[in-house]
């Protein structure tokens, strides 16, 4: 059965931006329900731990060194099909791949500035909500 849950953070390029109220309006029109939700920065190290599945790839250094450079909004989303569904609303990884009215397609600016994270699986999911937050956080 597939899961109810899903993770998200809108990245620090989007936060910068602005684009925050316009993410979770789109999250809110596409059936999601946040479950947790926080405003927070990461540390270097957090980041690094948060992608350590990345960290053979080229790119790891730069990643952790943008996901650590300002503030993001991290939260737990509900619906039913929830990792499946989330990665349909938020588009392809590269935004220049990303279906029009996506949640990339509207607010990445590259690869690696992609405005938002979802989890890729349902058990990604489960440690991604438990990374950053205490089952006293979510709020049914
Ligand atoms: P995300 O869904 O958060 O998961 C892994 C992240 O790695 C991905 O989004 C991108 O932001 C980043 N990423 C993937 N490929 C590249 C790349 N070629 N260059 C820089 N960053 C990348």
């Amino acid at each position: 059965m597939k899961g109810n849950r899903t993770f998200t953070m809108i990245k620090p390029d989007a936060v910068k931006a602005g684009h925050i109220g316009a993410i979770l309006a789109k999250i809110n029109e596409g059936g999601f329900r946040i479950v947790a939700m926080k405003y927070t920065k990461l540390s270097a190290e957090k980041a690094g731990e948060f992608y350590a599945v990345h960290s053979a790839r080229p790119f790891y250094g730069e990643l952790v060194e943008f996901m650590s450079s300002g503030p993001i909004v991290a939260a737990i989303l509900e619906k039913d099909n929830a990792v499946e569904d989330f990665r349909t609303l938020i588009g392809a990884t590269n935004p220049a791949e990303a279906q029009p009215g996506t949640i990339r397609a509207l607010f990445a600016k590259s690869i690696g500035e992609n405005a938002v994270h979802g989890s890729d699986s349902d058990e990604n999911a489960a440690i991604e909500c438990a990374f950053h937050f205490a089952g006293t956080e979510i709020y049914k």
